[in-house]
């Protein structure tokens, strides 16, 4: 009987343990969005501006064959550093940060330009890449709008920017959003020089705009797959509206 209790005392805790890294997980899902750009997970997963994040935890750093890392993370694989939720939850506050203390050298530094300043972010989307999610369910190369049966260039093709939809505020404030969110860790005036080129906007047409951020351009990152046709239209309407400072 004992046993039998015990044993339901610890199903309990267990199914409870399950039910919070699952919903870590569930949110974490949510948080990946960011990583998209430069990341994809699941069966099909390839190698874009960032490694493939498949079966994470327990891989030495800098280990996907193929993928051109930078010194750093070399030297910090062949330090001994393999991922463990807590190693990566300190390294996506802030890569460049983490690799120098890692490394005891000032000078050491991360390509990965991105950082991921809330801690229950950085806890929900490592639970999200330890969870199967990784193996199965989240081919994050699959398009998010399976509904969708233009091409990329079919769906550039179809943009028109009447001047209605240029100077309506929502569109520029949803537009700031992503902006701030995705964009300013290469553009940005804090970014300059280095990551990215300064955007002069008032030389682009708005449909040039759509166009560089829907597929990307060499080592400016697509954004198809992270950002419906919408969002990138009103980041299009942020980017050249008034008051966007480049
Ligand atoms: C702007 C592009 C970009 C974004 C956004 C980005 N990363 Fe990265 N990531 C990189 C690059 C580039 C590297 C390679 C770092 C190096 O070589 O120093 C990298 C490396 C990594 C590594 C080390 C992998 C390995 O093989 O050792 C992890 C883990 C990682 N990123 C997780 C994430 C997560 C999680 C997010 C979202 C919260 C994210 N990254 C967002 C570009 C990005
Ligand atoms: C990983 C760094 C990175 C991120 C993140 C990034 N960009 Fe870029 N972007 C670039 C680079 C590099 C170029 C220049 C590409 C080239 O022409 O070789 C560029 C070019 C552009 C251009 C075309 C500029 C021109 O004069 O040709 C636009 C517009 C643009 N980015 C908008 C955005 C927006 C909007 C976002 C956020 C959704 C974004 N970028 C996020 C690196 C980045």
């Amino acid at each position: 009987m004992l046993k039998l209790v015990s044993l339901i005392a610890a199903l309990g805790l267990f199914i409870s343990a399950g039910a919070a890294s699952a919903q870590n997980a569930e949110a974490g899902a949510a948080v990946f969005k960011k990583c998209k750009a430069c990341h994809q997970i699941g069966p099909n997963a390839e190698n874009k501006l960032g490694p493939t994040l498949n079966d994470l935890v327990g891989r030495a750093a800098g280990s996907v064959e193929d993928f051109k890392y930078g010194d750093s993370i070399l030297a910090a694989g062949e330090k001994g550093l393999v991922w463990s939720t807590e190693e990566l939850a300190n390294y996506l506050e802030d890569p460049t940060k983490y690799m120098r203390a890692y490394l005891d050298d000032n000078s050491a530094r991360s390509a990965m330009s991105f950082k991921l300043k809330k801690e229950q972010d950085r806890l929900d989307v490592v639970a999200y890449l330890t969870t199967a999610v990784t193996a199965e369910a989240a081919d994050t190369t699959a398009p998010e709008t399976p509904a969708e049966t233009r091409t990329i260039d079919e769906i550039i093709a179809d943009q028109v920017f009447t001047a209605e939809f240029l100077e309506d505020p929502a569109n520029f404030a949803a537009g700031k959003d992503v902006w701030f969110a995705q964009c300013t860790h290469c553009h940005g005036y804090k970014a300059y020089p280095g990551k990215a080129p300064k955007l002069k906007p008032a030389k682009y047409k708005p449909e040039f705009v759509f166009k560089r951020v829907y597929k990307g351009f060499k080592k400016m990152p697509a954004w198809n797959e992270v950002y419906t046709i919408d969002e990138v239209r009103q980041v299009v309407a942020y980017i050249k509206g008034q008051g966007f400072a480049p």
